[in-house]
């Protein structure tokens, strides 16, 4: 059975349902004070468990068969990272270090970490490989990246086999309609544009648009949560022979302003767009390589036109359940 640690969230929540159609038993712990339990699938297991409470933690071990363990509990809040850095490092680093006590004192090894691009910090050149150097330049990239290092230590000491994903921007909602984004707060581009179409806020705002970009807008890397879904499973297939850290994205970059008109087509309305100031800490242009994840996983991700992705996100937002 796989334990999917924060699968009421929006990216695990895919994954547990495409490990479901995929033939693999599930038990999903999360805390929900972000996750929503309607997201959960009604085939896995649920349990309310919270990695700072590692008596919840031994009895989930206890409990359940567990042979892998796929780890998306934390907070991801950049802005809030710099404003309240003991919040994430207690339940980022702090948790993981009990998940993976939990882990190792039930004889389970295997783990496959949800990591991030913001490890790479400030981009010394694009597309982004592995091989970039690691400076994240707020504390939710160090929570990520400290993870990252310490899978590495317990690797050597005690045989932990890890594979941590680093996605770029997630984005898009299950093919069928059935689960989606949804943040509170919102603060991710594509929601905010399609509730801006939906007028439910009065426009979206634009954080610059003097980058060193084609349109002067920042430009991401978005990919599709259901690829990112794909690539959990094929990666815990791969723990028996590999170790180590895989970035997730199409290798496609998309501006500001590309996503707002790919927005408008899908949706067949105008987005209202006002002009404000860069937002501290974004990068002019985040984009993948993806070689690796090709290479290793033999992952190839299938939404590869941002137009496609647009076109779950709009369905979901215009009939979300949660
Ligand atoms: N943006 C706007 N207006 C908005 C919101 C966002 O112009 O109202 C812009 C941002 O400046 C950025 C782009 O849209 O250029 C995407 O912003 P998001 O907030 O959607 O995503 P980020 O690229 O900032 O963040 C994502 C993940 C983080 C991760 C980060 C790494 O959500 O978890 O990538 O850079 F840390």
């Amino acid at each position: 059975m796989i334990l999917v640690m924060g699968g009421a969230g929006y990216i695990g929540s895919h994954t547990v349902k495409h490990l479901l159609d995929n033939g693999y038993q599930v038990v999903v712990a999360d805390n929900l004070i972000y996750g929503h339990r309607a997201a959960v699938d009604a085939r896995a297991a649920f349990i309310h468990a919270d990695l700072l409470d590692p008596y919840s933690l031994d009895q989930l071990f206890n409990k359940f068969e567990i042979s892998a363990v796929i780890h998306f509990a934390a907070f991801a809040y950049v802005g809030e990272s710099v404003q309240e850095p003991q919040k994430y490092y207690f339940n980022n680093v702090q948790g993981t270090l009990n998940l993976l006590r939990a882990m190792l004192s039930h004889g389970v090894k295997d783990i496959v970490f949800s990591s991030t691009c913001a490890t790479y910090g400030e981009p010394v050149y694009t597309p982004i490989d592995e091989k970039h150097p690691q400076n994240p330049i707020n504390p939710y990239g160090r929570t990520k990246l400290m993870i990252e290092q310490i899978f590495a230590d317990y690797e050597r000491a005690y045989g932990l086999r890890h594979i941590s994903l680093r996605y770029f921007n997630a984005a898009g909602a299950s093919a069928d309609g059935s689960i989606g984004e949804s943040h509170n707060p919102e603060t991710h581009l594509i929601p905010l544009v399609l509730k801006a179409i939906k007028g439910e806020c009065k426009a979206i705002s634009i954080f610059g648009t003097d980058y060193d970009t084609p349109d002067g807008t920042c430009v991401r890397d978005y990919i599709h949560v259901e690829d990112l879904a794909l690539a959990h499973r094929l990666a815990v297939e791969k723990l028996k022979d590999y170790s180590g850290c895989i970035n997730l994205g199409t290798g496609i970059g998309s501006s500001v302003k590309e996503i707002i008109v790919a927005a408008e087509q899908v949706s067949g309305k105008k987005c209202p767009v006002e002009y404000g100031p860069r937002r501290a800490g974004d990068p002019a242009k985040l984009f993948a390589d993806n070689q690796k994840a090709k290479t290793i996983l033999g992952w190839n991700p299938q939404y590869t036109h941002i137009q496609d992705i647009l076109r779950t996100a709009w369905n979901w937002e215009v009939n979300k359940r949660y």
